[in-house]
């Protein structure tokens, strides 16, 4: 099947859908989406304020548009697709990386490169298989029973960031605190406030580790006693960079973690089929990885018209891609809706496409494969110890995953 290529039908005389919405089902797109998987690749939808953007649905227009430098991810631009209040609220602020186009773009990401690579995410697997060992020996001697989310997902990743980062891990409250308002409010006074506490708090690292006279082994310390001395990074940049890693770095994979297991143990076929051979593991994460499209709507603005599926987006026009969407294109998946370990497809977009795709990539697969790998072999009794259909999950206009996620085993 190919991607229809002419905007007609019901869908397109329909009026525009509201987005972002809530999931019904934490591991399933809205229901509210349900008139854009209907096979057009592109649709207008209608953002908080009033105004519309074009969503991307289809795999193979998302994968071009993501690809196309005429499409902008600098948010101070005109005609921005803002989805929320409290994005508009810091739109003015720098965004290292994920929020600037080539040639600086590249020019920062060239920097962190080496030290997210396949091969340095394979050299740190036994360190993280220490750290997901250490965390369950805890909980199994406080269980059975835990608050998986407190206890597992989120120290799982925030003490990996910290140790490659070289920020202390003792600050982890305080960090973890400010990345959840900075993504999730709930006010933009909440936002910028968060943005302002952690822009200060690696300010200030990053001003001592300066100071010392031998750098330590962390990617801070590398950029402080190289990039940073010999100016081909400025402090603000620094800082700004560091934001992004430490959050992007703990609040994804904690929330992969932990709509990954309430998913498997939603699903006891499969979860029978992973146990019985193992090494189906990273078979299973990719799965996830495209069923539960975690980074919803990624935002771009166009710099010029663009001709695409029928169509043309104008120079100015606002461009989200449902990740959530895309991953079950049925033109390139049978059955979209079901978690099949045996796909041949492989190519989701859960971590981007293009030159902002995810950076940490390697490293979160190693910390889903061992994360989620050694609480089902440790944990073999592992269940939901509250009705499914109770437990909290977020809301649509974030990062999706558990608020919580009581288990017993
Ligand atoms: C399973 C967990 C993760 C998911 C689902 C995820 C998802 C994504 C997505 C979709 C993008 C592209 C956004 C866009 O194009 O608008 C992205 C970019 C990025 N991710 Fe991840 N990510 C994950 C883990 C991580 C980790 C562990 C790090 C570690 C530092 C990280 C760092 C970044 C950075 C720095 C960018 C921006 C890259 C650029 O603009 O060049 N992510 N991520």
């Amino acid at each position: 099947m190919t991607e229809l290529t002419d905007i007609t039908g019901p869908a397109a005389e329909a009026e525009p859908v509201a987005f972002p919405q809530d999931r019904t089902c934490p591991y399933h797109p809205p229901t509210g989406y349900d008139p854009l998987r209907d096979g057009r690749p592109l649709s207008r939808v209608t953002l908080y304020d009033g105004r519309e953007a074009w969503l991307v649905t289809g795999q193979a227009t998302a994968r071009a548009l993501l690809a196309d430098p005429r499409l902008s991810t600098d948010r101070r631009r005109d005609g921005f697709p803002v989805p929320t209040p409290r994005f508009e609220a810091g739109r003015d602020r720098k965004v290292a990386l994920l929020g600037v186009d080539d040639p600086e773009h590249h020019r920062q990401r060239r920097m962190l490169i080496p030290s997210f690579t396949l091969k340095r995410a394979t050299a740190l697997r036994p360190w993280i298989q220490r750290i997901v060992d250490e965390l369950l020996d805890a909980m199994i001697e406080r269980g059975p029973g835990a608050e998986l989310v407190s206890a597992f997902a989120l120290p799982v990743p925030s003490m990996v960031i910290c140790g490659l980062l070289g920020v202390p891990y003792a600050d982890h409250e305080f960090f973890e605190e400010q990345s959840r308002r900075l993504l999730r409010g709930p006010t933009s006074a909440d936002t910028l406030d968060a943005r302002d506490r952690l822009e200060r708090f690696l300010g200030d690292l990053i001003d001592a580790k300066a100071k010392e006279a031998e750098p330590g082994d962390g990617i801070l310390d590398d950029l402080v006693h190289h990039r940073l001395r010999e100016g081909e990074l400025d402090r603000g940049d620094l800082v700004s960079l560091a934001v992004i890693l430490l959050v992007a770095g703990h609040e994804t994979t904690a929330n992969m973690i932990s709509l990954g297991t309430y998913t498997l143990l939603q699903h006891p076929d499969r979860l029978a089929e992973l146990r019985a051979d193992p090494a189906l593991l990273p078979a299973v994460v990719e799965e996830l990885m495209r069923m539960l499209s975690i980074a919803e709507g990624l935002q771009r603005v166009a710099l010029e018209d663009v001709e695409i599926a029928g169509t043309t987006i104008r120079a100015g026009d606002g461009v989200l891609f449902s990740t959530s969407v895309i991953n079950r294109d049925t033109a390139v998946y049978d059955d979209p809706d079901a978690l099949d370990f045996h796909r041949a497809d492989r190519h989701h977009v859960a971590f981007g496409f293009g030159i902002h795709q995810c950076l940490g990539q390697n490293l979160a697969r190693a910390e889903l494969e061992i994360a989620l790998g050694s609480l089902f072999t440790r944990l073999p009794g592992l269940r939901l110890a509250a009705p499914a259909e109770e437990i909290p999950f977020k809301p649509g206009d974030t990062i999706q995953g558990m608020l919580e996620l009581p288990v017993t085993w």
